[in-house]
């Protein structure tokens, strides 16, 4: 049982770092969310872990590392793949075993409660979105001309 008796709060950067190294070990292989990442977002994840380090950083360990407006990026990806219920839910699922795979202590039960208020605000401000935006379409009403004079 050394596996979980081991298993300590989380301390440090280092801590955040494996904690969001270990998530994308499992989100980017996942069969539910794996391909939005991979084949949408074309994510490099050696560019993308330290971002996610320093939102953890600044949520759990009162660092002042991350600027802010998480969302944006959210909704660019929502307007290619409508992000549903079941991807919320998916990757709630994938962040919480592994953070109780790895960590227990206030600061564990944090970062899953945080991510749940997160993904939950994440969602609804999407559901307010258009799924389609000029983004994915960037002529959202194509007019052709069938005959007839040019239009001016
Ligand atoms: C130690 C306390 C907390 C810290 C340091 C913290 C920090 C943060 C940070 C850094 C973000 C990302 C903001 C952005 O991307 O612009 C965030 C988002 C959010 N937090 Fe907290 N938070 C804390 C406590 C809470 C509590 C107590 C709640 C609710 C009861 C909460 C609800 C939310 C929600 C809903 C979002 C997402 C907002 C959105 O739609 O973009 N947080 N928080
Ligand atoms: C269906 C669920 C989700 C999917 C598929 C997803 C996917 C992604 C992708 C592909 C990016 C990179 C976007 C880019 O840089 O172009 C990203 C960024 C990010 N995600 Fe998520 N995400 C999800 C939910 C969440 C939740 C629940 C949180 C927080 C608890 C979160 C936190 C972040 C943060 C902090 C960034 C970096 C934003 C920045 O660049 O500052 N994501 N996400």
């Amino acid at each position: 049982m050394v596996g979980v008796s081991a298993r300590h709060d989380i301390e440090d950067r280092a801590d955040v770092e494996h904690l969001v190294r270990a998530f994308y070990g499992r989100a980017l292989t996942d069969p539910v969310i794996g391909f939005i990442f991979t084949d949408v977002a074309h994510l490099d994840v050696e560019a993308h872990v330290p971002v996610i380090a320093s939102f953890w950083e600044t949520i759990l360990l009162g660092g002042q590392s991350y600027a802010g407006g998480a969302f944006r990026p959210h909704a660019a990806l929502h307007a290619q793949v409508p992000l549903r219920s079941g991807h919320f839910e998916r990757w709630l699922v994938l962040w919480k075993r592994t953070v109780d795979e790895s960590f227990a202590g206030p600061r564990a039960e944090q970062a899953k409660a945080h991510a749940e208020r997160v993904a939950r605000a994440f969602h609804r401000r999407l559901e307010g979105l258009p799924v389609e935006d000029v983004a994915a379409n960037p002529l959202p009403i194509v007019v052709t001309r069938h005959g007839g004079p040019p239009q001016g």
